[in-house]
């Protein structure tokens, strides 16, 4: 295990909460002298007590009569003492829960932020359950010690002052100042690294059980069918077992030393009332000075606590930070070049890739990558389409990853109109190329939303235009309210071939220059398919046709392409006419019959547009 031993972890700990005071350090400054100042009252406090009591209390007792005048001070003095106090108490709040929770935004961001610029092959790699938990929970528990952390501070010089207010009334009661406060920090010590493994377990649990919980919530389609639920459950149940029996194994520890930390200052306070009792018949002391001590040592043993929940938190605070580091220190994020095109350029683009090999990283480090494309060199001239045609996992969705540099080759360039991808600036990619993917994304936001993006120049207008191109105008305008309709979470509302033209309309209304359809119409109706693929080709409005590489089956949509390449193992293995094709190449003509006859029998059990959602919609956030 790499978290080594607790004494690491309070090193570590402090470390992590000196970056939270370098982020915010006036807030802190603010927090902290708040703190100090309750720290200096509360000293101040004891004394004035002391003082009433040894000049006031005592005197009036003996003499039978109260003086006006002291009692008058003493209390003007308690209450300009409370005022601030609580001033203190105010800034020191204020400030730790505003550094708590600005700390908390800051990296909620930071963490989402990041993931979006990560590649995809780094979110191959990590579940969607881990990455929640990352954002929610291990940012929280990162800086959960901030709130106590200026009360700690605080208290550290409220002790060392009290220390030496000791020191300056009597020696023999400052030794016991230093007998019981250095005891209560020991403790206190001793209590976090006990607590470090079990808040650590915690904490890892914790994302398990999110994690699982997602997994299964996400899939809910495929636990039914399959009659999953009772193992899934089962599942569930073993780890948010292991999750309670850690928690409870933390509640048991606290049971032990919460009590003892609560005994240590009243033991304090005894040893104080015998040895000044002792003192003060030696007229070593006088009554007020005992009366404050022995009030100094109540007073103190609370403030004292914070100290031991900064570092009862601090495991629980390394733990949460090295899941969130992990993820702002992952590297692999795609640098994007200089090369920008003229924006106003709406000429199709041309697509080149040459001599293309590729491969995904590999589960764990250690195993060997195996390639998944190679040798692959193709065009798609401006203002054509090509067809990319092969069995299931001959690497087509990975083509198509790579024409719009979601992933980069291993060896071998992807240009567009010459210019290598990675030349190119974010900018110029994301208003160049479109993807449309396999499985159609939709947020759970209303059709305008979902298909303008709050992308400048898309209005109204754009937007139906777009509709029109991936024949989804006519449904569009029978939704209850039209462009205004939530489509709800994940497209619930809409059917597959819905979905399919709502996320293609979305590509089509940023006017790509470069469209890719990763089969991406494949529960339209084929005829609509074939439609909405010779809409694009020829646009009504006169304008350019935008340069296509469409995944497809369907013989009619293949037919329109002017080019088809047909891949098998990640390698071209033919290319030409359809008709060509047909007539040269046996696997290609059985892969699009055996297509062919597969539609035919599911067009005679069901209808394309009535194709219940295949996911499931379902999706909660469950660690809180
Ligand atoms: N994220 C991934 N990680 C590892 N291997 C992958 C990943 N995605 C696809 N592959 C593998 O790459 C090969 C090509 O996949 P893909 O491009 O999706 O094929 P197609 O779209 O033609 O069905 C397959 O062997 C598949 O198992
Ligand atoms: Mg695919």
């Amino acid at each position: 295990m790499a978290s080594g031993t607790s004494r690491d972890v309070v090193g570590r700990g402090l470390r992590v909460l000196g970056r939270a005071i370098r982020e915010q350090p006036r807030i802190f400054a603010v927090a902290v002298t708040g703190s100090v100042l309750f720290g200096l009252m509360v000293i101040a406090s004891a004394y004035v007590v002391g003082g009433v009591v040894g000049k006031v209390v005592v005197p009036a007792v003996a003499r039978g009569s109260v003086t006006d005048g002291a009692l008058a001070l003493a209390a003007a003095a308690l209450f300009g003492i409370s005022v601030l106090r609580v001033v203190g108490i105010f800034g020191r709040r204020l400030g730790a829960g505003y550094m708590q929770y600005r700390l908390q935004a800051t990296y909620r961001r930071r963490v989402t932020r990041r993931y979006l610029d990560l590649p995809l092959a780094w979110h191959h790699r990590n579940a969607t359950g881990t990455l929640l938990s990352n954002a929610n929970s291990d940012v929280e528990a990162a800086w959960y010690p901030i709130a106590p952390l200026p009360f700690a501070v605080g208290t550290l010089v409220m002790l060392v002052g009290a220390v030496v207010s000791l020191f300056l009334t009597d020696w023999a009661l400052a030794l016991v100042g230093l007998a019981v406060f250095p005891a209560l920090f020991a403790l206190n010590v001793v209590y976090s690294r006990r607590m470090a493994p079990r808040q650590a377990r915690a904490q890892r649990l914790r994302a398990e059980v999110s994690g699982i919980a997602h997994e299964s919530f996400d899939g809910a389609l495929v636990v039914k069918t399959m009659g999953r639920e009772a193992q899934e459950t089962a599942r569930f149940a073993a780890r948010a077992g292991d999750l309670r029996d850690a928690l409870i194994s933390v509640g048991r520890l606290r049971g032990v030393f919460d009590p003892m930390l609560e005994t240590l200052p009243s033991l304090g306070t005894l040893a104080v009332l015998v040895v000044g009792a002792i003192r003060l018949r030696q007229g070593a002391i006088t009554v007020t000075e005992l009366v404050s001590v022995a009030f100094l040592f109540t007073v103190l043993a609370f403030p004292v606590r914070a100290i031991g929940w900064v570092l009862a938190e601090l495991p629980r605070s390394v733990a949460g930070w090295d899941r969130v580091r992990r993820v702002l220190d992952a590297t692999g994020e795609m640098p994007y070049g200089e090369v920008a095109f003229d924006p106003a350029t709406p000429a199709p683009a041309t697509l080149a890739f040459h001599d293309v090999h590729f491969g995904y990283e590999p589960a764990e480090a250690h195993l060997p990558g195996t390639e998944v494309l190679g040798e692959v060199t193709f065009t798609v001239p401006a203002g054509k389409t090509v067809a990319l045609v092969g069995p299931t996992g001959a690497g087509k969705s990975t083509i198509a990853s790579l024409a719009v540099r979601l992933v980069d080759p291993r060896t071998g360039t992807v240009t567009l109109d010459g210019v290598d991808v990675r030349e190119l600036t974010a900018a110029s990619l994301a208003s160049t190329v479109a993807l449309v993917a396999q499985v159609p994304f939709v947020f759970d936001d209303t059709v305008r939303a979902n298909i303008a993006l709050d992308r400048p120049g898309i209005g109204d207008e754009e937007v139906w235009a777009a509709l029109r191109l991936a024949e989804a105008d006519g449904f569009v305008a029978a939704l209850p309210e039209g462009l205004d309709t939530m489509v709800g979470e994940r497209g619930t509302s809409l059917s597959g071939g819905q979905r399919q033209r709502l996320t293609l309309a979305r590509a089509l209304a940023g006017r790509p220059r470069l469209l890719v359809l990763d089969d991406a119409t494949s529960a339209v109706d084929p005829r609509v398919e074939a439609a909405i693929l010779a809409g694009l080709r020829a646009p009504a409005d006169g304008g350019a046709p935008a340069s296509i590489l469409v995944v497809a089956y369907r013989r009619a949509t293949i037919a329109l392409a002017d080019e088809v390449i047909y891949v098998e193992h990640g390698r071209v293995v033919a290319r030409g006419t359809h008709t060509d094709l047909l007539a040269t190449v046996p696997g290609y003509a059985d892969l699009v019959t055996a297509y062919e006859q597969a539609e035919q029998e599911r067009e005679q059990t069901r209808t394309y547009d009535e194709v219940t959602p295949l996911t499931s919609g379902l999706e909660v956030e469950v660690d809180r």
